[in-house]
């Protein structure tokens, strides 16, 4: 990206933050007691026919005030098993991404666009999307990230409601919510199959951190 389209964007957001609400980039004290009634409105989630193969609901994990949030696309068999995000290969990986920056996951907050595995981890459903991304649109909007990095094709294409290649997706911050911006990358178990594609991945996150810097 262009340094000066950079600058622009980020211009662009801190504006908003400001006209929406003047206390925004201000430190936030309710965040996590506002994301423990989200999950305490998931409940033990039946809303959709995922609750029945379902081991453990996963709610998302980090830092009920981050400036930086990872979104991915649906727990796997690991997260399934034990209620956390991104805790199999593609979580150490993940785990690798976030030191790379610079930070750890105790600063970030991680999540995905559904809060339970599908079996055999096909893509969500187009329902089940409508049924569960409100809870991750609470999510957001309590933790009020600058940047979001929506990790691979499903989750930056359901977030940017696109149909774009990832390809073409990332390498770019795009507005998102008129408060934060959206910065898509590879999946990182994309990464662990397709290992020559990380140079990308890493200059996403510089772009990340020149966001946020
Ligand atoms: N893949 C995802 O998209 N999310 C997880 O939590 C784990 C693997
Ligand atoms: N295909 C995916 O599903 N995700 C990626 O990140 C890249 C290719």
């Amino acid at each position: 990206m262009l340094a000066h389209d950079l600058e622009q964007l980020k211009a662009h957001v801190i504006h908003q933050r400001q006209l929406q609400n003047p206390g925004v980039l201000k430190p936030k004290h309710d965040s996590a007691k506002d994301l423990a009634d989200i999950r305490r409105d998931l409940g033990d989630c039946r809303r959709c026919h995922l609750h029945t193969t379902r081991n453990k609901l996963v709610f998302g994990a980090g830092n009920a005030n981050a400036e930086l949030m990872f979104v991915g696309e649906a727990p796997g068999a690991d997260e399934d098993l034990q209620g956390e995000p991104f805790v199999g290969r593609s979580g150490q990986l993940l785990s690798k991404i976030i030191a790379a920056i610079g930070k750890t996951r105790e600063q970030v907050y991680i999540a995905n666009i559904i809060k339970c595995r599908p079996p055999g981890n096909r893509n969500p459903e187009v329902h089940e999307i409508a049924i569960c991304s409100p809870f991750l649109d609470r999510q957001i909007e309590t933790i009020k990230p600058k940047v979001i990095c929506a990790l691979g094709t499903f989750a930056a294409q359901t977030m940017l409601n696109t149909d774009t290649s990832i390809g073409r997706l990332r390498g770019h911050a795009h507005p998102y919510k008129d408060y934060c911006l959206l910065v898509p990358t590879y999946h990182p178990a994309y990464l662990l199959r397709s290992p020559g594609k990380k140079k990308e991945t890493w200059e996403d996150m510089q772009l990340i951190m020149q966001l946020l810097a």
